[in-house]
């Protein structure tokens, strides 16, 4: 009766799953969940769990007047060693025990289209976790094992995530092709440099068809914080000046702004001593309107309704020339036009490591340009247009194509039944 095996796409912003049939050997469908957990100050609201995920963590977290616990970015916990556990509603979490509500959340709407508990799934990885640390990465690996098991399944693959899109490209293929595969996330960019042939879809054994894998801690995450730094801080109060004693003007520690453009980090502003040197540096600047935001931002938790904001500009800008850093909360009024120009401008650093990184990559695995039969590019920072324009000025002659940006993945992972060979 074991017909069916999930290929899981456990991502930084989307986790999605696709259901495999195994004797008719397609894909059935694939459920796409935000990768967000919302533990409600009042657990009974979020009855028969005490958490919500995915889009319905939005909506609760946003009704409840963004109390509680509301965790996003949940993967990039996984490599941090220092990450113990955390206590929510007087129980403790580790951080396998938190990616298992996510994992638990699809495979519950899964088993639910197949009518049974399906065990087996092959779930993706990026090629590192963090910064080229292997201890780190096998801590993040074990951690996502861990939180597999305790999501209720028993027969468990890995497989490197651009591999996945990779073979989901190879579906769409009618002769065999040397590909670069670039999957471009939320917190992670991907490269795999693979031979492709349609004749070899589903084979036992495919390590010989990868040639090269590599990656970088570069996503739209990243891209977010740099607007975040260089377009919201000044709306915080960065370089706000106050004078503690008399006659010496200071400008307040830049630290503060490094601590907002991260949205987890916020958390840093919990601590007392922190919220009280805030106060002190409002009341030295002779309150100074715009870091009187940077206290409302804090005391109110505004930091998620923030970055919604800073995304939705980036991804209007993705098609069209200019749009709007729009946000309207609390006495926080932002309103700013920002174009495409500036846009790329802010991103640029990052655009560059990317750049640099696919150098590096080419070099030490000794790809020419001309090697590359073509370029799939997929996931959902693929469609900011710099990236876009680094790959085709790059390689002017090589076709780029690009599938379901969110999807592929998660399909590909699924066309991985090989592993359990
Ligand atoms: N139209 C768009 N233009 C630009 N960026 C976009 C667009 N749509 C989504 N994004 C960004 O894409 C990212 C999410 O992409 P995706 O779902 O592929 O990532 P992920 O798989 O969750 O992350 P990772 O693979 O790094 O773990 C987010 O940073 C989001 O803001
Ligand atoms: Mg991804």
């Amino acid at each position: 009766m074991n017909k069916f095996l999930y290929g899981i796409d456990f991502g930084t912003t989307n986790s999605a799953l696709s259901i495999f049939d195994e004797e008719k050997k397609e894909i059935i469908t694939t459920i796409i969940v935000p990768s967000l957990i919302y533990f409600p100050q009042d657990p009974a609201t979020a009855a028969p769990l005490n958490y919500v995920i995915g889009e319905q963590a939005i909506s609760a977290y946003l009704e409840d007047g963004m109390k509680g616990r509301f965790i996003k970015s949940i993967k990039q916990i996984l490599s941090r060693s220092s990450f113990i556990e955390t206590r929510i509603q007087n129980k403790r979490y580790n951080a396998s025990d938190l990616v298992a509500l996510i994992l638990k959340d699809l495979k519950a709407k899964a088993d639910e289209i197949i009518g049974y508990d399906c065990q087996k799934a092959v779930i993706g990885r990026p090629v590192f976790f963090d910064d080229d640390s292997t201890l780190k990465d096998t801590l993040a690996q074990t951690r996502l094992n861990k939180a597999a098991e305790i999501a209720g399944f028993t027969e468990v693959r890995f497989q490197f995530e651009p591999i996945g899109a990779a073979f989901a490209y190879e579906k769409t293929i009618k002769k065999k092709e040397k590909v670069l595969v670039a999957d471009l996330g939320g917190g992670t960019t991907d490269f795999t440099y693979l031979a492709l042939d349609p004749a070899q879809v589903g084979s036992k054994d495919r390590r010989n068809d990868m040639i090269a894998t590599g990656g970088i801690y570069i996503g739209g995450d990243s891209l977010d914080s740099a607007f975040m730094w260089d377009k919201g801080t000044p709306h915080f109060g960065k370089n706000t000046l106050y004078e503690a004693t008399p006659g010496k003007v200071l400008t307040v520690p830049i630290s503060l702004f490094a601590n907002i453009c991260s949205w987890d980090q916020m958390n840093f502003f919990n601590g007392l001593r922190i919220k009280k040197d805030l106060q002190d540096y409002y009341y030295y600047s002779k309150n100074d309107r715009k870091f009187k935001n940077l206290l409302t931002l804090i005391d109110n938790n505004l930091g998620y309704s923030l970055f919604q904001a800073i995304e939705k500009t980036k991804i209007e800008l993705s098609d069209q020339p200019v749009s709007r850093f729009a946000y309207s909360n609390m006495e926080i009024e932002i309103d700013d036009q920002i174009s495409i120009d500036q846009y790329d401008a802010v991103i640029q650093k990052d655009i560059k490591k990317i750049s640099v990184y696919l150098d590096e990559f080419m070099l030490k695995h000794e790809i020419k340009a001309e090697d590359i039969d073509s370029l799939f590019l997929t996931g959902g920072t693929s469609m900011v247009p710099a990236i876009k324009a680094l790959f085709s000025e790059r390689f002017p002659h090589i076709p780029v194509n690009s599938g379901d940006n969110f999807q592929s993945v998660a399909k590909g992972l699924a066309y991985s039944g090989y592993l359990f060979g």
